[in-house]
This record gives structure tokens, sequence and C-alpha cells, in this order.
């Protein structure tokens, strides 16, 4: 057995306004895996994640709820477990950025960067909120852009014409909170010297060397080390790390009013999270016991044999491969020995957005039924070790899941338990499989995370175990007198398949556990993987380990959540509500900007085969070129009423794939809230002069 790692590992911290969506699941099914993999080989592992609670998005998140920030941090905090413990997804601990172990971590951070000289004080001029009485980050800036005109543009580059320019060049500049005019102050802010020579060497190595802990695992993929090499190129730029109050954050030592600029604070946080971990003591992490240890937090970290392990998403990597190990080396504390980085999950090629994610909740997910592992074992079947994007494709979803996990690998236990007399195995042989050879290749695989590429591996052994029970016919031989000879066919199956469970055991832990039980096997590790039950074990009773996925679920996982049209607008304040409905909750002029309503001329229309509700729409909204969309206007429409006719499109809803296709945008209409007590859609109709491709402001 090779020498026992200590692991400690990390995935992103999420921010704490927002639910999980189905990026964040992905991330941390890729970690999972690891870790278990990991722990099968007998190495120790902490894996912890935590809340990013703190900034201004969510200071004003909680405001919005009328909450304190703690509080509404705390109530995201408590949403998380059911995401969790449905995805398998085993975290020894969850902890906040927003608790005492973080700001004692940051702030000792802080003072050894400071005390090295390290951090400087600047003047700088800002936009402030008279109105809000705060600084405004970028993002809540918005006003004419200087270059084509276009109105309600954001500070630091135009969506119309692409120009680049800071929030103080915008014409008419107005806060996106109050909508009041920002005023120009100044106020000293705090900076991590990224330029002081010391640390821009310090970087190149670190980010360049490729087998810099002798394992011969590079620190960063060769993708991101050449990223970073771009980044040294452009110039390093110290970096704001503070922000004035009112903030939510941690409060800067002996600077009254100033507190971390929230990106300082958060990867402080997987620190602040394993302490809390070591503190609360090492019981509770009792699927591992490996990972007991007597070890202090202080003492662990001060282990140099322990690996600093981080999963992220392409989309923060300069603060990991720049900021965060500048931050620790110059703080005295030990690097990050691995930042391994994915690409982003699209869905049926749809990108998806950080705040919305995409077509798939995770949690209407579980609550169809669907089993967890599926999307465990499809996820990892897409996963490779580089910076790639992964698409969910719903049709290959159903595919690989039923063909390959259930049609492949369950099959092999369901067929060949048959033919066992009371269960017994007699003498097997499985030299024909190299059942050793199998396990190692896959254990590089895992270890590289090329799961995609292990589990073809084990795919295509589960085919050769099928191809040889197919040939040897243990059914003919059963009725040909040659039951002796069944069963030996059938152990070589059972066998083997005990060999593809341990396998898949990293990417499907509960399978894993009803086939050990079914299989009467120790709990399997890459120790025993490969070594036969033997002569004589006696297996369970065979139960199904694995339902099929319906494609009822996949449809229904897809249904847009109401199908009702948006209520209307306009007879919103009379009083009894002719809609039926109450008025939805308040939203800022800035809510309203983020949707692009157009005019749209319907060119095609055409009833859906299958659906009595739905009509399927062409129009052109002036893009040259047309979209197709679905409305669930069948019963108050002819198609050919339609056709022809100007309506009102929203035209930057994410595109969403239904039962029938994909839908791409959204038709108004306006109906009572009760649809079937007082029937009617009305779908908008523009007064004439107005043309296709115009904007609804
Ligand atoms: O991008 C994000 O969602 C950040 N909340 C990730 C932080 S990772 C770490 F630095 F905490
Ligand atoms: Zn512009």
């Amino acid at each position: 057995m090779p020498a026992q790692r200590k692991l400690f590992v990390t995935t992103a911290l999420p921010y704490a306004n927002g639910k999980f969506h189905i990026g964040h699941i992905m991330e941390y099914i890729q970690a999972d895996i690891w870790v278990r993999f990991q722990r099968m080989q007998g190495h120790m592992v902490h894996f912890v994640g935590a809340d990013d609670a703190h900034g201004a998005p969510i200071m004003i998140a909680a405001e919005k709820a009328g909450q304190t920030p703690p509080d509404f941090v705390a109530e995201i905090a408590a949403g998380r477990r059911q995401y969790l413990d449905g995805f398998h997804i085993q975290f020894d601990n969850w902890h906040s950025t927003h608790s005492a172990e973080n700001t004692e971590l940051a702030q000792d951070i802080f003072r050894h960067l400071k005390a090295r000289g390290l951090v400087a004080s600047r003047t700088i001029e800002q936009f402030y909120d008279p109105v809000k009485g705060m600084f405004l980050p970028d993002r809540y800036i918005k006003g004419e852009c200087p270059s084509c005109h276009a109105k309600d543009q954001y500070g630091d580059a135009c969506e119309v014409c692409s120009s680049v320019y800071s929030p103080t060049d915008l014409i008419e500049p107005y806060s996106t909170l109050t909508g009041a005019r920002p005023e120009l102050r100044s106020s000293e802010h705090f900076f991590f010297r990224l330029s002081d020579p010391q640390v821009v060497d310090f970087l190149k190595t670190w980010t360049q060397d490729k087998d810099a802990d002798g394992s011969g695992r590079p620190r960063l993929q060769p993708e991101m080390a050449r990223k970073a090499g771009e980044w040294f190129e452009a110039g390093m730029a110290d970096w704001d790390i503070s922000r004035d109050a009112p903030y939510f954050g941690i409060e800067i030592p002996d600077a009254p009013g100033k507190y971390f600029y929230v990106w300082l604070d958060a990867p402080i946080g997987y620190l602040a999270s394993l302490k809390n971990h070591f503190d609360r003591g090492q019981a509770r992490n009792h699927w591992d016991p490996a990972s007991r240890t007597d070890a202090g937090f202080d003492d662990f970290m001060a282990d140099p044999a322990v690996e600093q392990v981080h999963f992220i998403g392409k989309d923060i990597v300069y603060f990991h491969t720049l900021f965060w190990p500048a931050m620790l080396r110059f703080s005295g504390r030990k690097t990050p020995n691995q930042i391994n980085v994915h690409g982003f999950i699209t869905v049926s090629g749809e990108k998806m957005s950080k705040s919305r994610g995409t077509g798939i909740d995770p949690l209407k997910y579980l609550s169809l039924g669907m089993n967890p592992e599926w999307l465990r074992y499809y996820i990892a079947a897409k996963l490779n070790g580089k910076v790639e994007d992964v698409d969910f494709n719903p049709d290959d979803f159903v595919a690989r899941v039923n063909a390959d996990l259930i049609g492949k690998y369950v099959n092999i236990a369901s067929r060949a338990v048959k033919f066992l007399e009371g269960g017994k195995l007699v003498s097997s042989h499985l030299e024909q499989f190299a059942p050793a050879r199998l396990v190692d290749s896959v254990k590089d695989l895992y270890e590289a995370r090329e799961y995609g590429k292990a589990l073809r591996e084990i795919m295509a052994a589960a085919d050769t175990v099928n191809s040889y029970f197919d040939n040897a016919a243990p059914w003919r031989l059963a009725k040909e007198g040659g039951r002796v000879e069944a069963a030996e066919v059938c152990s070589v199956c059972i066998e083997m398949f005990k060999v593809l469970t341990a396998c898949l055991k990293p990417v499907l832990p509960e399978l894993a556990m009803h086939a050990e039980a079914f299989l009467k096997s120790p709990p399997l590790d890459w120790d025993n993987a490969a070594v036969p039950l033997g002569e004589g074990h006696q297996v369970g009773e065979y139960r199904h380990l694995m339902q099929r996925v319906d494609g009822k679920q996949i449809d229904a996982l897809f249904e847009p959540p109401q199908e009702a049209p948006a209520p209307p607008a306009a007879a919103a304040s009379v009083d009894p509500l002719p809609g039926g409905e109450a008025i939805a909750p308040t939203i800022t002029i800035d809510d309203f900007a983020k949707l692009d309503l157009r005019i749209a001329r319907i060119v095609d229309c055409a009833p859906v085969e299958g659906s009595r509700k739905l009509l399927r729409l062409n129009v052109d909204l002036g893009e040259g070129r047309t979209r197709n969309l679905f409305a669930g206007i069948a019963s108050a429409y002819q198609p050919s009423e339609l056709i022809g006719k100007l309506t009102v499109v929203v035209a930057n809803l994410a595109p969403r794939k239904m039962k029938f296709g994909v839908s791409e945008g959204m038709v108004l209409a306006a109906s009572h809230a009760d649809e079937k007590s007082q029937p009617g859609i009305f779908i908008l109709n523009p007064w004439p002069g107005a043309q296709p491709g115009m904007r609804i402001h």
C-alpha cells in the first residue's frame, strides 16, 4: 500500500445569496468522486466547504429581503444540506466565511502581509451614492454609453457597442440602488502589492513549476499555467483589498470603517472551515476513520506532507492562482498543491448564468424521484482533467444511464445470479479479464480526474463480461445438464461484477453499497477490488439494484415551473384585481431593465402534435433570423389567426428545452390567475406603427 497521503480538499465557496444550481452540484460531484477515490486507498482526507457570505451584493440582497445580513446568510446556509445529502456529496464540514475563525485568520494574514511591507495605502476617487450613503461597486452604476449613447449601460462596458470605459466616463450616471446621481468622493484604500518584484518572482515560479512537490502532479493544469503566463505578460497590478463601511465583511485591524473586500476573505474561508472542523473534534467524521487525528488545525497545516487541493470553476482562476497563493506565501503559510479547474456545465448547449443557473433545478430533479446517482454517473462520464465545458443533453443522459449503467453493469448481476446454486460461487478464473490491470488503470484515471475515460474502461470491461456470458450461454448449459458449468460461468460474471462495483464506487456510492450487500462482500476498496470473493462464497438474494430513467421524468424536469402566461401588468392597481392575483413584490428599475421585451412578428404558427395546450410559433424579432417558441395558447387561438400579427416576446429568456423542442423566448399574454374558472388567454398586440425588433421600455 502506498504511504498514506494527507489531503485537505475544498470546492469553491458559493455566495450565500442564492440556492445551489447545477453548476455547483457538478463541481461538488467532481470533488466528491475524487475524495471518495482517495478514501478508498486509505488516504486521510478532510473535505470542507463553506458559504461565501460577505460583500455588497449580499448586504443589498439582505436589505431587500428585510433581514440582517447574518440572518439572511444563515437562512441560505440552512438550505444547503438537502442538496448535499440529496446528491451523496460527503463534505466533512460546511462552514461560513462570516465566522470567528475566518475573522481571526483573515486579520492574521493581513497583519503578516502588512508587516512584510506588502500592503500599501492610497487615496482613490470613487462614485458614492449620497442617498444610500455608500460607495458604489461598479455593478450598481449605470448611465449613457460615452461612445454610442445607448442608455442604461453598466459602468465598465457597453453591451450595445462593446466599448470599454470606467464608470466616471458614463453620461448621466445613476445609482441603480436609488436612482440618485452618484458623486465622486475620495477615500483611503488598502492594496496588496502584487506588483512587488518578490511577489511577481514567487508567482512566476509557483505557477510555472511543473512538479513542485515532487509528486509528478502539477499544481496547475497546463492550460491554466499558460493562462497565468499571459497574465504576467500583461503585468501585475496591485490589488485593492479594502472597502468602506457600510459593508458586510471583516473589519480591517487598526482601520476603523474599513473592511476586507469579499475576495480577500473568501478563500481564507477554506482554512476557516477546516479549522472549525478540527476544533469541533474528529469524531464527526465517522465515515472516514483514516481522517481521525489528534493533531489540531495548526499542527495539521504545519505538516509539510499535507496536500492542499482546490476544485474551482474556470471563472475564478485569477483569484486562485495569483492572489491566493501570494496571500498564503507572504503570510508564512503553505500554498496549494493543486488547483483543479473545471469548465462550465451547459444544458442542451445553453450557457449557464451564474445567478440563474440553467434549466435543471437540482431540487426538482430530486423531488421527481430521479436517482441522484444517475446524475453523478452522467456528469462523471462527461468529465475529464481538462478545463472543458460539460453539456447535459437529456437524450444522452437517458441513453447513458439506461444503456450503460443498467444495460451493461447492473445487468451482469441480475442475469448471472440465476444460475448459482444457492447463491454459492464455484471456482472461477478471471485471468481473461485482467481485473488487477483494470483496477490499476481506473485508479490512475480517477487520480487524474479523467472520470469519463475511467467509466469508458469500466463499461468496456462490462461489455466483455456480457459477451462472455452470452457466448457461454449458461441458460443453455443449465437446461442441457451442465449446471456446474453454468455456475462456473456465472461465478466468473459475479466476481467481475464485484470488480466493476469497486471501480464504480467513487461515482456511485449508494449503488455500490447495495451491491456490496448483495455480494455479501466486505466494503470494497482498492486493496480488495481485484481479489476474488472466492470459491464457496455465498452471495445474498438479488434485488433489482437500479431503476431505468423514465423519459417522462426527463420531460417533467424540463417542464417550465408554471405553464401559465405572465399576469397582466397594466390593470395592476385596481381593486378588486381583475386578474385575481396579488401584485408581485416591488422591483427596481434595474430589475425591469433586465427584461428585454421586443416586438415580434408571428411569421408562422402551427399546432404541436401531442399537446392540446401548446402552439408552435415562428417569430421575427428583427434579428435577421427567426426564432422558434412555444406558447400555451392553443385553447384561445387558431394558428391561422396569428400568422402575420405583431406581438410582444421576452427576447432574453434563456432558451428552454421542452418535450417538443427548444423554446427561444416567451410570448406575453394576459389571463386570470384561475384559468379553470375564468378561462381566456389574450396575447398582447402593439398599436400600429410598431416594428419587429423594437424594444419595449
Ligand atoms: O465565484 C464565486 O461563486 C465565489 N463565491 C467563489 C469563492 S471561492 C473561494 F475563494 F472562496
Ligand atoms: Zn455603446
